[in-house]
């Protein structure tokens, strides 16, 4: 049976091919994260811009970014590098494996503020919470750059 999940990504959902390719490792990483760049981006516009008493440009950039992210970190950990390092490079099992773990975090926190966002909370109440998790997010592109960078490296 097929695993649908194996082949989407926020690069296939865009019509672009999503397959991690060894050859070619980084093209499809970059394509990846070009991608949640603009959604996030579009998230810290809507932050900056909601205006008081309404959220709903917010909740929908929040639900957005997190729609995306749940289908990026599905496609690294099932089919994209983590998935690939992980049988070619077994010694960086531990780093891929906190990798995850950052992406089960970040995605509990963008649930909870979506679900705080619906409940009525503003984008003032909640703006500390995205930035942090914004920056999260930010540093855990930086590391696992840096795992397919040492992987790479080390042949
Ligand atoms: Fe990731
Ligand atoms: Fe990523």
């Amino acid at each position: 049976m097929i695993d649908s999940r194996r082949i989407e990504s926020v690069a296939g959902s865009s019509g672009l091919r999503p397959t991690f390719d060894a050859r070619t490792p980084y093209e499809v990483f970059e394509r990846e994260h070009r991608i949640l760049r603009e959604g996030v981006a579009g998230l810290r516009s809507a932050l900056r811009s909601e205006p008081p008493g309404s959220s709903a440009r917010l909740v929908e950039s929040v639900d957005t970014v997190r729609g995306q992210l749940a289908l990026h970190f599905a496609f690294e950990e099932d089919s994209g590098f983590m998935h690939y390092l992980r049988f070619a490079r077994p010694a960086l099992v531990p780093g891929i494996e906190r990798l995850q773990s950052a992406h089960r975090e970040i995605l509990a926190v963008l649930t909870r503020v979506s679900t705080e966002l619906n409940n009525g909370l503003s984008g003032i109440d909640v703006r500390a919470t995205i930035a942090a998790v914004l920056e999260h997010l930010a540093n855990h592109e930086l590391d696992e750059r840096e795992l397919l960078r040492s992987a790479l490296l080390s042949g």
